[in-house]
């Protein structure tokens, strides 16, 4: 373990070394990716040592973040990058002392584990990942995307924002209708016939929230709609639709809310998908533009139940959804189109880009304010430019693996 942590310290001089000077920036999220895990594996080591150590290793781990997030926009401010890498280059001086006193420490303390046993632990703890994950998405369906084979215009509006969709998994024929990416006014039509039609003639049910929604991220799960609540920067409401009342709330961790989920979509800070397996919630990691952070949560105990660091930017990104446990990503590269899936996230390591044809979208002069995917109808439920579109789409079965 002394050997990890000097490995680290070691790895942290090597990486000023590469990158000052010249404040040349690191705009690779893998490195950054790299170093946090380096942490990660560095704090488990240590977690059973003296508190001082603790402490000393928690100031290093959150030093770590705040780098990583500077490198995410380390373009724009390299003064400020530049100083936090000098004040890192003393920080790693330090630790290069403290190494030598853990060291010291050894024979005494209980922190005598063996790097082997830390490694053997390791991998054990990594086969149980696998197996929660394999277990956690575990859902009888096997498709994987193929392309899109057609488009319907429902419905035209004069809202570029908004977001519409039906239940993901019970067998209501409604359909809701939430206009704009901030209010509370939810309108029900009776089914999709009704929607399609001028909807003065039956006038659509009109409920309105205790609280407002932020961006188009809502879905509908088993009666219930869940949403961003307008003015928190990650709390998630659970709506039940037929009592119209709050059914519980939660909190998305993991720095959720704090920057547009995708660069082309102006106001969704969360966005939340409905799939064969359930309940997820997708934000951005740290630093502009940063990777997707994909969630799975509990939808019963709004527990979070696993996330995954993808390796998909929200950089060009417009709207993502899964299908069958894996996530797709529409990117733009000014928004105006073409629109095409150039990344996927599969947790199962199963599906991705090279098993992709070219994945377009029918072109569209803006982009998509979102695009839900409905495994009980299997269909994508879009919003573009005011337009509220279904895609078809056209899948196969998913390739295994060995
Ligand atoms: C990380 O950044 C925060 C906010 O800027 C600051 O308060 C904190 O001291 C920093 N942590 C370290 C270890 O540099
Ligand atoms: C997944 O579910 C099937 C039946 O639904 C079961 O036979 C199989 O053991 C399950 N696999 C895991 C890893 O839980
Ligand atoms: C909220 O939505 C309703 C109905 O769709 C609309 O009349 C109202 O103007 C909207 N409010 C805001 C603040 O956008």
């Amino acid at each position: 373990m002394m050997m990890a942590l000097r490995e680290a310290s070691a790895f942290l001089v090597l990486f000023l070394s590469t990158f000052l000077p010249p404040p040349q920036c690191a705009q690779d999220p893998a490195m950054v990716h790299y170093i946090y895990q380096r942490f990660q594996v560095l704090e488990q080591g240590l977690a059973k040592c003296t508190q001082a150590t603790r402490a000393y290793i928690q100031e290093f781990q959150d030093f770590s973040k705040n780098i990583s997030v500077m490198l995410g926009r380390c373009l724009a401010y390299t003064s400020e990058y530049k100083s936090a890498v000098d004040s890192l280059a003393t920080k790693v001086e330090r630790a290069q002392r403290e190494v030598d006193y853990l060291e010291y420490l050894r024979e005494s303390e209980v922190c005598v584990e063996s790097e082997d046993k830390i490694l053997a632990e390791k991998l054990l703890q990594e086969a149980e990942e696998e197996k929660k994950i394999r277990t956690l998405l575990n859902a009888s369906c096997n498709n994987m995307l193929m392309g899109i084979k057609s488009l319907k215009i429902v419905k035209k509006t004069m809202d570029t924002d908004g977001s519409w969709m039906k239940d993901g998994v019970s067998d209501s024929p409604k359909v809701y209708f939430l206009i704009g990416s901030r209010n509370n006014t939810v309108l029900e039509f009776p089914n999709l016939r009704a929607f399609m039609e001028d909807s003065t003639k039956p006038a659509p049910r009109k409920l309105i929230l205790t609280h407002s929604w932020q961006g188009t991220g809502h879905v509908i799960y088993k009666g219930f709609l869940f949403f961003h609540n307008q003015g928190t920067p990650n709390e998630i409401i659970k709506y039940n639709l037929q009592k119209r009342a709050v059914g519980d709330r939660m909190r998305l961790p993991g720095g959720a809310g704090r920057s547009l989920v995708y660069q082309h979509s102006p106001s969704t800070y969360i966005d939340l998908a409905v799939d064969e397996h359930g309940l997820w919630a997708i934000h951005s990691g740290p630093g502009i533009y940063g990777h997707l952070v994909l969630t799975k949560i509990e939808p019963g105990s709004l527990g979070v139940e696993y996330s995954w660091d993808t390796s998909c930017r929200s950089q060009d990104a417009e709207a993502s959804f899964l299908l069958c446990g894996v996530l797709y990503v529409v990117y733009s590269s000014s928004g105006h189109g073409p629109h095409r899936i150039t990344c996927v996230f599969d947790p199962l390591g199963t599906v991705s880009e090279e098993h992709l044809p070219n994945l377009f979208f029918p072109r569209r002069q803006r982009s998509h304010s979102v695009i839900h995917y409905n495994p009980r109808d299997k269909q994508l439920y879009a919003w573009n430019d005011g337009n509220q579109i279904i895609y078809k789409l056209q899948t196969k079965r998913k390739l295994h693996v060995e």
